[in-house]
C-alpha cells in the first residue's frame, strides 16, 4: 500500500460515515508520519512542531481512532491502514442499507512501545512468506540471523505488522540496552502483561514463572519478538556465551522451544544461540532463518528514495555493499550529501568506501575471540578462498585442530564466514566489506 492508496481509503471512509474530509494539515502530518518522519523532523508550513506534536497529531489520531474503530497512533498507523485495506478487499462489496466500516482484527493487544517505527520498508516478500508459513504451521521458535544491518529488525516488524491477525497478543521487547533486562524482570514484566497484572509472589523461582509463562503462552497465542538476543552475548568468547548472569536465558529458549503451546517467539541475532543449534536439530517447529542481501530491486528502492541518479551503475554499488539495507543506506546519504547523488562519480573514485560502517563492523569484531580474530585476519589478506588446513598454517601460534573447528563454527553462528564448496571440499572467504574493514585495522595497527 503507498501513501495514495492510504489517503484514498481515508477519504472513503470518511465520505462513508459522512464526515468531513480531511484537512491539509492532517493529510501532511499522515504523509510525513507514513514516510517515517519524527515530530520534530517535520516541517509544516505555518504551523510550530510544538503544535503539530501537541495538538494536530494527538487530535488526528482520535479522529482516525473513531474512523477505523482502531486505537490509531504514529506508530501503528500505517499497520491499521494495510490491515483495513486487506478486509475491505476480502469483503463482499457494501450492502446498499449497510455502510459499515469493517471492524479490524480479532482484538490483538499490542504490546511493542519499544519496537522502532519501519514505515519504509521494500522487498523480503520471499521471507515474508516463509515466516508466514512457519507461523500458519505452529513454529514455536523462530530466530531471524544476520550481520549487523542486514534487516532482521525491520523484517521482524514487518512479520508483526503483516500477521498480527493470527495473534491475540503481539509483545515486542527490545535487549539493545547497556543492559537488558535479568531474565526474572523479562519473565515478571510479559506475565504482567498476559495475565492482566498478576501479582507476582517474589519467592517464586524462575522455573516456576517459566511455567507461568509457557501456561500463558498455551491459553493465548501470541507472537512474542526479543530483539536484539546477540546483546545476552559475551564478546571476546565463542559464539553463544551468555553474559555472567544471563545463562538462565537459555532456559526460556529450551523451555519455550520445547514445550506444547500455541504461541511464537521470535529472535533477532547477529549469533545463533546455542540453545537453537541443538534444539533445530532434533525438534519440529523450531527453526533459524538467515538473512541476505536485500533483493535488487528492493535495493534500487532505497536509492530511489535518496534521489540517487545514474540509474545503470546502481546495481555494482549494491553489489559492492552485498545489499545490506544499512550500509546501502549510509552510502546513499553520503552520496546525496557529498556527491550531489551521482554514483558514477562516487564508483570512479572509490573501490569500496565505508565511512560510518566501520564503526558497525568494529562492534560486530570486537566481540571474536582471539582464535576467531586470527582467522578472520588470516581470510582478509588471503585474496583467494582458503581450506581450513590452510588456515591452520597460516595462524601463529598455532591451534588445536578442535579449537580451529570451534572457532569457524562460531563464526559461521555469527554470519561473519562465508563458505565456498569447491570439489568436494569447504573453501573459507569474507564479504568484500568484512576484509575492506579489516585490512585498514590491518594497516592500523
Ligand atoms: N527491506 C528493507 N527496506 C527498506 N529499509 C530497510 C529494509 N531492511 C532494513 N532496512 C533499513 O536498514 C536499516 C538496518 O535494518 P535493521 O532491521 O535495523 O538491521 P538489523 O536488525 O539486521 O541490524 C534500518 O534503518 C532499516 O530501516
Ligand atoms: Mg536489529
Amino acid at each position: 500500500m503507498d501513501i495514495q492508496a492510504a489517503l484514498t481509503l481515508l477519504e472513503n471512509l470518511m465520505v462513508e460515515q459522512e464526515r468531513e474530509d480531511l484537512n491539509s494539515l492532517q493529510r501532511e502530518i499522515i504523509c510525513k508520519c507514513w514516510s517515517g518522519q519524527t515530530y520534530d523532523d517535520m516541517e509544516i508550513q505555518g504551523y510550530a512542531s510544538g503544535y503539530v506534536k501537541k495538538y494536530a497529531a494527538p487530535n488526528l489520531w482520535k479522529l482516525l481512532s473513531e474512523v477505523t474503530g482502531e486505537a490509531v497512533s504514529k506508530k501503528n498507523l500505517k499497520i491499521v491502514l494495510i490491515e483495513l485495506q486487506k478486509r475491505r478487499s476480502s469483503c463482499p462489496e457494501e450492502t446498499p442499507e449497510g455502510k459499515e466500516v469493517p471492524k479490524l482484527m480479532n482484538n490483538t493487544h499490542f504490546c511493542w512501545a519499544d519496537a522502532p517505527d519501519v514505515l519504509v520498508f521494500f522487498g523480503r516478500e520471499k521471507e515474508l512468506a516463509t515466516l508466514e508459513q512457519m507461523i500458519k504451521q505452529g513454529y514455536r521458535l523462530v530466530t531471524l540471523l544476520g550481520m549487523r544491518g542486514i534487516g532482521k529488525t525491520a523484517l521482524a516488524v514487518h512479520l508483526c505488522t503483516r500477521f498480527f491477525g493470527e495473534f491475540e497478543y503481539v509483545i515486542w521487547r527490545s535487549l539493545d540496552r547497556q543492559l537488558p533486562p535479568p531474565l526474572t524482570e523479562l519473565l515478571d514484566d510479559l506475565l504482567q502483561v498476559l495475565s492482566d497484572k498478576l501479582q507476582i509472589d517474589n519467592s517464586i523461582n524462575i522455573g516456576d514463572r517459566l511455567t507461568l509463562l509457557i501456561k500463558y503462552l498455551s491459553q493465548h497465542r501470541c507472537l512474542l519478538i526479543l530483539d536484539a538476543y546477540e546483546n545476552l552475548f559475551s564478546s571476546g568468547k565463542l559464539a553463544g556465551h551468555y553474559l555472567k548472569d544471563y545463562e538462565n536465558y537459555g532456559e526460556l529458549l529450551r523451555r519455550v522451544g520445547a514445550a506444547k503451546h500455541n504461541s511464537c517467539l521470535v529472535l533477532t541475532s547477529w549469533e545463533k544461540p546455542r540453545e537453537v543449534v541443538f534444539l533445530e536439530r532434533d525438534t519440529q517447529g523450531i527453526v533459524s532463518v538467515k538473512l541476505e542481501a536485500l533483493e535488487t530491486a528492493a535495493a534500487k528502492e532505497i536509492f530511489k528514495q535518496h534521489n540517487l541518479a545514474d540509474e545503470d551503475k546502481w546495481e555494482e554499488l549494491i553489489d559492492r555493499y552485498e545489499g545490506n539495507p544499512l550500509a546501502l543506506k549510509i552510502v546513499a546519504a553520503m552520496l546525496q550529501k557529498d556527491y550531489a547523488g551521482s554514483v558514477s562519480n562516487f564508483l570512479e573514485e572509490f573501490t569500496l568506501f565505508l565511512g560510518d560502517i566501520q564503526y558497525l563492523l568494529y562492534q560486530q569484531f570486537n566481540r571474536l575471540s582471539e582464535v576467531e580474530q586470527k582467522i578472520m585476519y588470516c581470510l582478509a589478506i588471503s585474496q583467494t578462498p582458503v581450506t581450513r588446513h590452510q588456515i591452520r598454517d597460516t595462524i601463529q601460534p598455532q591451534v588445536l585442530s578442535s579449537e580451529m573447528l570451534d572457532a569457524l563454527e562460531s563464526l559461521r553462528r555469527r554470519s561473519l564466514l562465508e563458505t565456498v564448496k569447491a570439489e568436494s571440499k569447504a573453501l573459507f572467504t569474507l564479504q568484500p566489506v568484512v576484509r575492506k574493514y579489516l585490512n585498514l585495522q590491518f594497516r592500523g595497527r
